[in-house]
């Protein structure tokens, strides 16, 4: 309970949830348990807060906010277990803040005798759907059929889905393979299996071998629609950690180029296509800056996936709903539109760009696209099929993203 309590304190300071979690380092044993609390109640947050308001009659430091969030959480999450879930909560209290031991317990205790009404009156959008205000009205703004299942998707807990590589074997295989081991999985896309349960990656099969990778079923859109051919020069202009740059080795024999402008993240491309058996000239810089890092060659395909304000992955990274300001998105957007301009410059006459962001926000996606082709009549906008408008909204199967495949003429 102190653990998540800390990491939950440290993402309201504004660090992220996986930094904070890292940092912590629990006593063997328990991380997954403060994994569980921690994720569980930035999921929950909107709520969790609007009942500790209820609770509390005064201001409370952050830590013990914190702490609290994640006692409640536990509440939610194990209502069979609240005295337990009191006792061990105020005795994480009393270590934190002997003072605060009797507060507490009066509050966890008010929660259990009162439950129902207290719920009942925790009624703001913002808690009922645990979004912040100004992201509910974008995301009612933009799909206002649809707001309540993209809110709610978020919600819920990330399913784990593998990608074969078909270099080695086929799904059917795979599938085989792990019903061998008493593990379920479905096909859900060209070379994807949803796990019936996520697992550790040790107990795949083949995992270490490279015959699978994790990557959630929409994320695999991308290398197919890239349309990469044997011998083509491709580009990967936001690659790390490397998730479609092997998709893309794993679809063909091509001479691929991936950047990222991120140090510590570049290993991991590196990482990941050693265990695939796959090559590619592996380059740390920023994309935009072509000038620094480019020769002046031509590429027949692009792929920019680019950095976003992520909100179409919220239910593997609930911190993003309370790390991101309403401001990042115009700020994205205008980051986004740079990079396209200066990689456009890089497609050889006839060749493709593929754009995709794991966002949910039209600014961020077919506005973005939109005021591109409005500035380069060299562009055209390919159709694609089965994802009409280029947007995936989540449901419980896969993440949000976005993909628009440009064409130059
Ligand atoms: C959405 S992630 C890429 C995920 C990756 N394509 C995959 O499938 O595993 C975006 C990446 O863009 C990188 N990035 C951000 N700004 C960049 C820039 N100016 N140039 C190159 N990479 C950049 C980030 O470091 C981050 O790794």
């Amino acid at each position: 309970m102190s653990a998540a309590g800390e990491a939950v304190a440290l993402v309201r300071a504004g660090r992220s949830l996986s930094e904070a979690l890292a940092g912590l380092a629990p006593a063997t044993g328990q991380r997954a348990a403060v994994q569980d609390l921690a994720y569980g109640a930035l999921r929950n947050l909107g709520l969790l807060d609007a009942l500790l308001a209820e609770l509390l009659h005064k201001p409370v430091k952050p830590a013990l906010h914190a702490l609290l969030l994640c006692a409640l959480y536990q509440l939610r999450a194990r209502p069979h277990a609240g005295h337990t879930t009191v006792d061990q909560s105020v005795r994480a209290v009393s270590r934190l803040e002997p003072a605060a031991k009797g507060l507490a317990n009066a509050v966890l205790r008010n929660y259990l005798r009162d439950t129902d009404a207290l719920v009942a009156r925790c009624n703001s959008e913002a808690a009922q759907y645990s979004y912040p205000q100004w992201w509910i009205a974008r995301v009612r703004a933009a799909w206002p059929q649809q707001w309540e299942s993209v809110l709610n998707a978020g919600n819920l807990h990330p399913p784990m889905t593998l990608r074969v590589n078909r270099r080695r074997l086929t799904p059917e295989q795979y599938l085989a393979r792990l019903a061998e081991r008493g593990i379920s999985g479905e096909r859900v896309g060209e070379q994807a299996i949803l796990l019936e349960r996520p697992l550790p990656i040790e107990t795949l099969p083949g995992f270490s071998a490279g015959e699978v990778s994790v990557q959630d079923a929409g994320a695999q859109l991308a290398a197919p629609l890239l349309d990469v051919q044997q011998g083509m020069r491709v580009l990967d202009a936001c690659a790390a950690p490397g998730g479609k740059t092997g998709h893309i080795l794993e679809l063909a024999d091509c001479n691929l180029t991936a950047l990222d402008s991120d140090p510590a993240r570049l290993p991991r491309i590196n990482d990941n296509l050693k265990r695939l058996g796959l090559g590619a000239r592996v380059l740390c810089a920023d994309c935009s800056s072509v000038a620094l890092w480019s020769d002046g060659t031509l590429y027949e395909r692009i792929l920019v996936d680019a950095p976003c304000t992520a909100s179409g992955v919220v239910k593997r990274h609930p911190d993003i709903k309370w790390l991101r300001r309403e401001s990042d998105i115009d700020r994205m957007a205008a980051t986004q539109a740079g990079m396209l301009d200066a990689l456009w410059q890089l497609l050889a006459p006839g060749g493709k760009l593929l754009y995709a962001t794991c966002s949910v926000f039209p600014q961020e996606n077919a506005q973005a696209i939109a005021s591109f082709l409005a500035r380069n009549s060299a562009a055209s906008r390919l159709p694609l099929a089965g994802l009409d408008s280029g947007q995936l909204l989540p449901d419980a199967r896969h993440d949000g993203f976005f993909y628009a495949l440009l064409e130059k003429h």
